[in-house]
């Protein structure tokens, strides 16, 4: 069913990121969920007001849908980073990709699109294509959304990591979702190994095509943007929050209700 077009309940609070996410989403074919490009629309609108400069990233970039939305909430100087073999479904999808991005209010100059497989990649590239001299060429908000391996997560995840600034975020796409059971074990491994590193969030699902994510940060972020999410995605809070065994964190789902017990 189209919800083009729909009233949402939830918002980023970045205009162009609400208005593309309410109006044209439908237009970009993708597997990513409105709710979830809300909830990261909103910590990257966050994260400038907190100072955190830097630029947005993404593995996994498709026709654009969830790219869009990232790159529409960058400030000025910023720039976007879209990397993908662009060759699935077929040879036609980077030009697909690129007038996705004209026609929805995104300039070449303010993003690069790199066809490549990422495992060729170096974070050396990745700074030198986002302009090392601007910001450091640092990475502020990574989507990772590529090869659902628990290999290949675990080198997007360094990949990511290594580009990274201090204060920034990392999105991680499709977790929990049946078809990828495993891509949690290679998270939980990477977290034992970064015991520095806690998850802020997990973005509850729309179906099986739009599923979790979470965002993971230095333990030192999570209070920027913690409370901050319970309060403004209050109606979308599910108070009983995630268990990580040494800590909570917090549960955003688009209908949260508890099982009713008699
Ligand atoms: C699930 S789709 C991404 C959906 C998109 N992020 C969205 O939210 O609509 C996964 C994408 O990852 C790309 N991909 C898979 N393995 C890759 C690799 N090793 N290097 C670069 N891109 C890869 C595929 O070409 C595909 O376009």
């Amino acid at each position: 069913m189209s919800t083009r077009g729909r009233h949402l309940p939830f918002r980023s609070g970045n205009l162009a990121v609400d208005r593309y996410i309410a109006e044209s989403y439908d237009t970009v074919r993708g597997m990513s969920s409105r709710f979830a490009a809300t909830i990261c629309g909103h910590v990257i609108r966050r994260q400038s007001e907190h100072g955190i400069k830097g630029h947005i990233a993404e593995i996994g970039t498709f026709e654009g849908r969830f790219f869009i939305a990232m790159a529409l909430g960058l400030a000025p100087g910023e720039h976007a980073l879209g990397i993908d073999t662009f060759d699935w479904p077929n040879a036609g999808l980077l030009d697909l990709f690129h007038s996705h991005c004209a026609r929805l209010g995104l300039p070449r100059e303010r993003y690069t699109a790199i066809k490549a497989n990422v495992r060729r990649l170096t974070a050396a590239d990745i700074r030198r294509a986002l302009g090392e001299h601007v910001l450091g060429g640092q990475v502020r908000f990574w989507h990772i959304d590529g090869d659902h391996s628990r290999e290949a997560l675990t080198a997007d995840l360094a990949l990511a990591e290594a580009t990274l600034h201090p204060q920034g975020m990392i999105c991680l796409d499709d977790m929990l979702h049946p078809g990828y059971p495993l891509l949690v074990v290679a998270v939980h491994e990477w977290l034992e190994r970064h015991p520095d590193w806690r998850v802020l969030a997990v973005i509850d699902r729309e179906d099986i095509v739009a599923a979790a994510k979470f965002l993971i940060c230095h333990k030192d972020v999570v209070a920027l943007f913690e409370q901050d999410l319970m309060t403004t995605f209050k109606a979308q809070h599910w108070v009983l929050g995630s268990e990580w065994e040494r800590y909570f964190c917090v549960v955003l789902t688009p209908q949260p209700r508890i099982a009713e017990v008699d």
